[in-house]
């Protein structure tokens, strides 16, 4: 079981360069102030990073993982955020230190695969770049990228993504903002080929994904959030009663809280990873009620007798947990 790190396990590390690579994004490139070699990650990995606001958000790294000595994450200026990635992009400056937590991988790329489809939207570029990079430079496995943004302006990466050792591999679309231009993603899903698909990007992307790959193998079907899971659009998080079977115990899950926050606030404890609906390592028996399910994990059968607990909420009053 992993979990977010703890203020104690975050480490200075300074900015040794930050770059504008799109309207709104900023890369930062942390090094150890000496330069010592920083802590191994796998292509996919994120690290946590404590802003300036004191907030601790995780990032993706974008870097090819045999580079031993610096980490390199993008953050996009979420105007409407809760301010974690808001006050990275408007103050952290070049040679600042900032808290960083070590390498941690919810999205690891599949060892005995070697046909990759990648799927990205909007900052959902970043661990997939260090994917790219990786089987690019260790030759292991073959890869094609749609990456999916509004404009050319908003495209992390565009001058990477450009070079010659991803010709051919990269189909770039842009829909301006207007749905009626999305690109139509089935002809890439329809034959799965045995290939895995990785996608990380906004939910509704996500959403689609899942829904087209209904007929994939699941093992070979991948996702990486850093949202708060599917909600609809104008979801409202109601308060409900979560029942838990075997400790024979009612809490209440606020309005404002996961029920993986309401079994914690209650000394209870569960396995949970990315926190975002995304990895799967939440998963529990739902004995009762109706979900409203806000993940990418689960397909509509496992629907019906299963919950993600770090994102899913209730339809009912009250909801009862193989817990
Ligand atoms: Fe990853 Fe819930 S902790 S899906």
């Amino acid at each position: 079981m992993t979990k977010s790190p703890a203020a104690s396990d975050l480490k200075p590390l300074v900015v040794a360069a930050r770059y504008e690579i799109a309207d709104g994004i900023v890369s930062f490139d942390l090094r150890a102030r000496d330069g010592a070699a920083l802590a191994q990650f796998t292509a996919g990995a994120h690290v946590s990073v404590q802003a300036p606001n004191g907030s601790v958000r995780k990032y993706s790294l974008s870097n090819d993982p045999a580079e031993v000595d610096r980490y390199v994450i993008a953050v996009k200026r979420e105007a409407a955020g809760r301010g974690g990635s808001l006050s990275m992009v408007d103050e952290v400056k070049e040679d600042d230190e900032v808290r960083v937590g070590p390498p941690r991988n919810d999205f690891p790329l599949e060892p005995k695969a070697r046909e990759f489809l990648f799927i990205a939207g909007g900052i959902g570029i970043t661990p997939i770049l260090s994917m790219m990079r990786h089987l690019q430079t260790t030759d292991t496995g073959k890869f094609q990228l749609i990456y999916l943004t509004r404009s050319p302006a908003v495209t992390a990466f565009r001058a990477e993504l450009a070079a010659p050792e991803f010709r051919g591999r990269v189909q770039l679309h842009h829909d301006g903002g207007d749905a009626r231009q999305a690109l139509d993603l089935w002809p890439y899903l329809e034959h799965p080929k045995g290939r895995h698909i990785y996608c990380c990007g906004p939910a509704p992307l996500m959403a689609e994904v899942r829904d087209m790959t209904g007929h994939w193998s699941k093992t070979n079907v991948h996702f990486e959030s850093f949202a708060e899971g599917t909600a609809a659009a104008g979801a409202v998080n109601l308060p409900f009663k979560l029942r838990l079977a075997r400790a024979a115990a009612v809490l209440d899950v606020g309005a404002g809280e996961t029920i993986l926050e309401a079994l914690r606030r209650n000394g209870f404890d569960a396995p949970s990873s990315c926190e975002s609906g995304s990895c799967g390592t939440c998963r529990t028996k739902l004995l009762a009620g109706e979900a409203e399910h806000r993940d990418f994990v689960l397909d509509a059968a496992e629907r019906r007798r299963e919950i993600m607990l770090c994102v899913s909420r209730a339809k009912t009053a009250e909801l009862t947990v193989d817990l």
